[in-house]
């Protein structure tokens, strides 16, 4: 039996160290890091820096309780994508009770973008108070020298007190937020939200911001995606130079099509976008999107899903995270979901599957498993 020089080394691996090593994506699967430990970041972000990957996600812990910020964010790096050493925890949360980031308050989807003029790494993610369930609806700031921290709680915010967004209509700025008078989910409460009742609701306290991404142009512009209004529609936030704070340029988008989990790239000079329903940690359709600027305005391009009636119902059993493009492939992105377990949040799971083209819109495949040579393929 002839035994290749790798899979010599690789055995090395495993029998002195107890270490997987892994060459390929397992998605669903438990996924180990350096130290055979299950990959602890849900609810990803990744940013490539210095040719690395960094991988942010939402630290959980077992049981219930997991589901709120026990810990922080942690952070994990990786040169091929398979295997993750994990660089410990990014941003911790305070045991101040006078903090907003007391441990017990909700940390989500948290996304680092660097910002080339000021040197600076920076981390927005969705913030709830403790024990003010989802009421909140914060975006967080934390600001760091170095790409895996740690990283310093800077503010929380409703966005955009006082401003309207760049397209709300002028003859929308006076209407009634007569709420109370109209039945929810009627034909009037739905036109109403389309309208931008919420806006209006919210114009002075600052906008609500859930379900957040943020994306990085090629000219250095920042925007931060989020979900808005109850949840019924998103805004898209230009950041400023700094990407510490909001321009106060925004847009409204997919007015009532109640998009959760954006997850935003950019290909041959088009964005795209993956999002979700709206039905908590349970599976839905998955959705896409496309534009030809990050503000606007986005065309639905449809579940994006290809697969059985179950598979395209849930996305594969998960909710997209975010879109990874490949280092030194063109071209090659890679679609990540989260696969929620809400009742032993550490045990969930991650889907990697990568992002196909088919008639100009990105579709998804089931991948039992599958590695980047895929897209040598194409
Ligand atoms: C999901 C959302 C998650 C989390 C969850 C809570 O819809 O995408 O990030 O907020 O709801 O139920």
């Amino acid at each position: 039996m002839k035994i290749s020089f790798l899979s010599f080394l690789m055995l090395f691996q495993i029998v002195s160290y107890g270490q997987r090593t892994y060459q390929n994506f397992n998605p669903g699967k438990i996924w180990e890091d350096n130290q055979g430990v299950h990959i602890n970041a849900h609810g990803g972000g990744f940013l490539i820096h210095d040719d690395t990957y960094y991988w942010f996600g939402e630290h959980k812990i077992a049981g219930k309780e997991g589901n709120k910020a026990q810990v922080g964010v942690s952070v994990y790096s990786s040169k091929d994508l398979y295997n993750w050493k994990n660089e410990g925890i990014a941003l911790e949360v305070h045991d101040d009770p006078n903090s907003l980031l007391v441990k017990g308050c909700i940390i989500e989807r948290p996304k680092v973008i660097y910002n080339h003029k000021t040197g600076k790494f920076v981390m927005w993610f969705h913030h709830e108070l403790k024990d003010q369930g989802y009421k909140a609806a914060m975006t967080g700031l934390a600001l760091s020298d170095h790409v895996t921290g740690p990283y310093r709680y800077i503010k929380s915010v409703n966005p955009h007190a006082g401003q309207w967004p760049a397209n709300y209509p002028d003859s929308l700025k006076s209407k009634p937020v007569n709420l109370d008078e109209i039945e929810r989910w009627s034909k009037e409460w739905k036109e109403a939200v389309v309208d931008g009742i919420f806006v209006r609701r919210d114009f002075e306290r600052g906008q609500m911001a859930r379900d957040m991404t943020l994306f990085v142009d090629d000219d250095g512009k920042a925007y931060h995606f989020h979900s808005s209004e109850e949840n019924q529609t998103l805004h898209i936030a230009e950041l400023t130079e700094d990407y510490l704070d909001f321009s106060g340029n925004y847009t409204r988008v997919l007015h009532g099509q109640q998009n959760e989990a954006p997850a935003v790239f950019k290909k041959d000079g088009k964005y795209y976008m993956f999002s979700s329903g709206l039905t908590g940690w349970n599976p839905n359709p998955g959705k896409s999107a496309v534009a030809d600027h990050p503000l606007g305005p986005w065309t639905p391009l449809g579940n994006p899903c290809i697969g059985t009636e179950d598979e395209m119902n849930t996305t594969f059993w998960s909710q997209s995270t975010y879109v990874i493009p490949v280092i030194d492939k063109k071209n090659a992105f890679i679609f990540v979901g989260d696969r929620w377990t809400p009742d032993n949040p550490i045990d969930g799971r991650y889907i990697l599957l990568p992002v196909e083209f088919e008639a100009g819109k990105p579709v998804l495949r089931w991948y039992e498993q599958w590695d980047l040579t895929f897209f040598d393929k194409k």
